[in-house]
């Protein structure tokens, strides 16, 4: 067995865990509180401001969906604190964690291209959709002004002091939302499963994320008030992102960047509509483990040839979209012939998912990957 590194931050997980929360900041020694999230989510931090009001806190709730890094320095300007709460979506956990690290003197651009200093208040991630794993990862994405493509911060100062996981939090999703952050999810278990940086522990967990999140994303998504569905769909969300944490993402995520500017959709939903053809493309380089993750997406694959089992991946994960009203083709969200230049480039500015991936990839192939996303062709050969 191959020699390997595996590190996770501590979770608290279960329905209405989030009650825990006065205990957690006590053992954590806070004192002055900031709770942090988006407008939507601002009833939500209220009543976690209320939970908190033995200490000093207070809300701030202007996260908008994807932040440009300045909206940290709004807030160390605007806020005093020793322990940051980060309660929404992947974006406003991202930015609890930069605002964690971030001292009072500098302004975060600083930060662009250096190793971050270690982190200078205490944080607590609560998610509310069951989707990024950002919860559990050392990663926080933002937009630069001036720069095409996000930049992914990654350092071990954005781990957090523990993660609150209550799928309570995320029972008011609309089914869209849930869909989309749920494809996310399974996206991610996929990818880390398939990545170069897969290691034994990872695997465990990414299969299980699969294997859970297929069934209960379905099902979160037909019933939202179904607590059992939502529990097993933070729980794989939750297994995902401590994959993918150390793993990585890789051609999946890259080819749903790639295209995204087109139809501007929800990251999960721009990284879902590809991911049948990448898992097509991708299945000759690991057959055992797409062959696997076929049978844990659903699929019959007995008594039928590896190479069969392998490229049935991307036809079950597309039966998964169809389940979930999310497109199957990249024609139908406003992509056409004139745009498999474009796309087949832009999957080449994410450097780092592209290394991870499992099968070389080359620009030749990727025009014709792209065109068969474009089109809706499954086929039966790698692509
Ligand atoms: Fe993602």
């Amino acid at each position: 067995m191959d020699s390997f590194t595996f590190s996770c931050v501590k979770v608290v997980f279960g329905p209405d865990r989030i009650k825990e929360i006065c205990s957690v900041v006590r053992r954590l020694g806070g004192k002055k509180v900031v709770v942090i999230t988006d407008k939507a989510m601002k009833r939500v931090g209220e009543e976690i401001c209320e939970i908190l009001k033995e200490f000093d806190c207070e809300l701030w709730s202007k996260v908008e969906p994807e932040p440009e890094i300045d909206v940290v320095d709004e807030i160390l300007s605007s806020v005093k604190f020793d322990t940051v709460v980060g309660v929404g979506g992947g974006s406003t956990l991202d930015v609890a964690k930069l605002s964690a690290v971030a001292g009072k003197d500098s302004s975060v651009s600083e930060f662009i291209g250096k190793e971050l200093p270690e982190r200078s208040a205490k944080l607590i991630l609560c998610p509310t959709t069951a989707g990024t794993g950002s919860e559990v990862t050392k990663l926080a994405v933002f937009k630069i002004p001036g720069r095409e493509v996000k930049y992914v911060f990654d350092s071990e100062s954005l781990y957090a002091d523990i993660a609150i996981v209550d799928p309570m939090l995320t029972i008011s999703a609309p089914p869209e939302v849930t869909a989309n952050a749920g494809i996310d999810a399974i996206c991610h278990a996929i990818e880390a499963y398939t990545s170069i940086l897969a290691n034994p522990i990872t695997d465990m967990f990414a299969e299980q994320a699969i294997k859970i999140g297929a069934k209960a994303i379905r099902e979160a998504y037909s019933n939202g008030n179904n607590l059992n569905a939502r529990s097993e769909m933070s729980y794989a969300s939750l297994l995902a992102g401590i994959a993918f944490n150390v793993a990585g993402t890789s051609l999946g995520h890259a080819l749903g960047y790639a295209h995204s500017h087109i139809h501007k959709s929800p990251h999960g939903k721009s990284v879902g509509i590809t991911m049948p053809y990448v898992l097509q493309y991708n299945a000759i380089a690991n057959l055992e483990k797409h062959a696997r993750i076929a049978k844990l997406l659903g699929a019959n694959v007995d008594g039928i040839s590896l190479r069969d089992a392998a490229l049935n991946s991307g036809v079950e994960f597309m039966k998964l979209l169809e389940d979930l009203h999310i497109p199957t083709k990249l024609l139908d969200v406003g992509a056409g012939e004139d745009d498999v230049d474009e796309i087949a480039e832009r999957i080449f500015l994410s450097e780092r998912h592209v290394s991870r991936n499992p099968r070389v990839v080359k620009k030749e192939d990727m025009r014709e990957l792209v065109k068969r996303a474009i089109y809706g062709t499954t086929h039966g050969y790698y692509g």
